[in-house]
This record gives structure tokens, sequence and C-alpha cells, in this order.
């Protein structure tokens, strides 16, 4: 059987190492671009000892156009791309805002058009629920109004899926964008995870390191948000399902079965959690206590989002099938392989 081959960008990242494994799983051959920006080298190591197949990797920075262009003039043969590789930390990109439009809009254009240059139709995008702002109704679907980006990052966000929307009118090109939800978890071999860079941005990734003994005490920013318990709500999805929708929107695109040649799907649980059941939901299901303050709000954070989750379930025939118990052992187990915990 000809295995078809999928360039996958970011493909040592987080989200991009768990789909890797499932692409591969799935019968496709892949190829990884990874600047080792926000990666190291071991996640190729973890990618292989699941899948017993090493990917095809090259070392190779996005930005750099001509490059981008040499490797494609190599690899003739790629069907689809899924493209994870980004910068991603929110604070940083209000503080160095050409950074984050170089890095996630030149990339994206020089890719977009390689895919012209060599008749390349197939291209799922990392997109974000960052996208709806704070929601003026729950559960927020694909219809909701995209608002004003609070941030330079949300805003790359919003401006590569106008990019992909325009591109997708004028050439053959067909295009998923994919808003994500709150990645967590891990692969339940703890082969690969999560290795944020420096002080975790994400809830479950401090929650970890504060139960490892790496951060000394877990912040909970407010208890009086017009919330059940008074902590913002969020959807919290597994990252193993959102890398498996990913496997689900390529075989849509490359089976011709997507409605519009750009589509945009949800990828959620439809279920909100609280900061605190999180935390709560961790020490019951690890045994560990976990230190942790309410302090003041944070600035800027929005009180609940959470997906309705019906178009993917439908169109895609995706569903989240992990439990938030799932993520946070898998979570919990990848923390304390890198830890040496026993
Ligand atoms: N993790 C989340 O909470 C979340 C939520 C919504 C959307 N997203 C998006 O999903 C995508 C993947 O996120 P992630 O959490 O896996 O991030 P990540 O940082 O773990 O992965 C991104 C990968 O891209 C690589 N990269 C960055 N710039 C590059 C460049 N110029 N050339 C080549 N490689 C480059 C990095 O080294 C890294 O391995 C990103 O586009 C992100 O914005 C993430």
């Amino acid at each position: 059987m000809i295995m078809k081959k999928i360039l996958v960008t970011g493909g040592l990242g987080y989200i991009g190492s768990h789909t890797v494994v499932e692409l591969q799983n799935s019968g496709y051959q892949v190829i990884i671009i990874d600047n080792l920006s926000n990666a190291s080298l071991d996640v190729l190591e973890g990618i292989t000892n699941i899948t017993k197949t090493p990917p095809a990797f090259e070392r190779l920075d996005l930005r750099l156009k001509a490059d981008v262009a040499d490797f494609f003039k190599r690899n003739q043969d790629i069907e689809g791309i899924i493209h994870f590789a980004a910068s991603k930390a929110v604070g940083e990109s209000v503080q160095n805002p050409l950074l984050y439009y170089e890095n996630n809009l030149n990339t994206l254009i020089y890719l977009l058009q390689e895919c012209n240059a060599h008749g390349i139709e197939n291209f799922i995008f990392s997109s974000s629920c960052t996208v709806y702002g704070e929601p003026d109704s729950l559960p927020i679907t694909e219809d909701a109004p995209v608002k004003s980006a609070t941030s330079p990052y949300g805003n790359t966000k919003q401006i590569s899926e106008e990019i992909l929307k325009d591109t997708c009118s004028i050439s053959a090109l067909k295009s998923i964008a994919l808003r994500y939800f709150n990645p967590i978890g891990a692969h339940e071999t703890a082969e690969i995870g999560e290795l944020p860079a420096g002080v975790p941005q994400n809830l479950v990734p401090f929650i970890t390191q504060t139960a490892a003994g790496v951060r000394e005490q877990l912040s909970v920013f407010g208890d009086d948000y017009p919330t059940e318990d008074g902590s913002c709500i969020r959807d919290y999805i597994h990252v193993v399902d959102l890398a498996k929708a990913h496997v689900i929107a390529l075989q849509r695109l490359l089976s011709k079965k997507n409605q519009s040649n750009y589509e945009v799907f949800n990828l959620g649980t439809g279920r909100g959690s609280s900061v605190l059941e999180v935390v709560n939901s961790f020490e019951k299901t690890t045994g560990e206590n976990l230190n942790y303050k309410i302090v003041d709000r944070r600035p800027g954070d929005v009180i609940a989002v959470y997906a309705d989750t019906q178009k993917a379930n439908k169109e895609l025939g995706w569903k989240a099938e992990k439990t938030m118990e799932d993520a946070l052992k898998s979570a919990w187990k990848w923390e304390k392989k890198i830890r040496k915990i026993k």
C-alpha cells in the first residue's frame, strides 16, 4: 500500500507530536518540520517508541522563505499539510508583537505559496477559541462572532484564518481551521507530553509542576466570578482526542468530503470545568495534595468559555472521548517521568 505523505510543521511540539503519533498509527507517512524553538529532539524518540516508526524530520525555520521553497522542491510528493508551527505565549506576544506577526503569519504565507506552486490542496490549520474573546452566549458555536483580539497572538490566529479563507476562495486549496479550546494531558505511555518553556502559562502544567515541587504554589486567579464556585470556566480537552480530530479532518479533505473549500470546527468537549474543579479533580485522581491559594483576578481573563461541539460531532464525525480524569492522570504520569519522581 502506498502511504500518503503528510507534512506536519511544529511536529515536535505538544499538540504536533501527539498528532504525528495518530497519523502514523492511521497509516500515514509523516515528515516533520520544526526549528526546535520550543521543542526538543528527544520528542522524536518518544514518537518512535510509541509507533515503532521514526518519522522523517527536518530542522528548518519556516521564516526562511528560500529554505521553505527548497524543502518543497526536494519533497514533491506531499499530499497534505498540518500546520502547528507558531509562537503561542500570549504575554510574550504583547511584549514582542513583531516576533509573533513574523513567525505566525510569514510561515503560513510561505507554506501557502508553496501549496500553490506544487499543487498541494489539503491544509489543516491550528486556530484557537481565543478568536471568540468574551462570548455573548454559551456554549460557543462556530457562528459566534470573532471578537477584536486582546493580544497580538490572538490577532495572528484571526488574520491567519482570513488569509486561509481568501486563499481558498481563489485557488485549489482546501483548508480546515480547527479552533482548539484548552488542550491538556499527555500520551498514556508518558513518552510524549507538554514541555512548557519557563513558567507555565496554562493551568494543568502549573498544577503538575506544583505537585512535583518545581513550583511552590498554584495561584487561582479569583473566586468571585459569577460561576458556581467563583472561579473561571474553560473547556479542557485531552490532547490525544485533539490529535485524532486532525487525522479525521485530514481524511475529510483527502476524500473530498468537505462541504466548502474553507471550513471551521470547534474542538472541545462541550463541557465547562472551573479552575477549582480541575484542582479538586487532580487531587482526587492522583492522591496528591496541591498547595494552592486564591489570589486576585487576573486582568484579561474571560469568565467562561466552552464549545458547542455539534458541528464537529455531526459533520466531522469526531467526538472527545477521554475524561478529565484520564487527562490529569496522564499529565501527572508525564510530569513524574520528566522529573524522575517514583
Ligand atoms: N497549546 C494550546 O493551548 C493551544 C491552544 C490553541 C491553539 N494552539 C495552537 O496550536 C499550535 C501548536 O501548539 P502547541 O501547544 O503544540 O505549541 P508548541 O510550542 O508545543 O509547538 C509548536 C512547535 O512549532 C515549532 N516552531 C515554532 N516556530 C517555528 C518556525 N518558525 N519554524 C519551524 N518550527 C517552528 C516549535 O519549535 C514547536 O515545536 C500553535 O499554532 C498554537 O498557537 C495551541
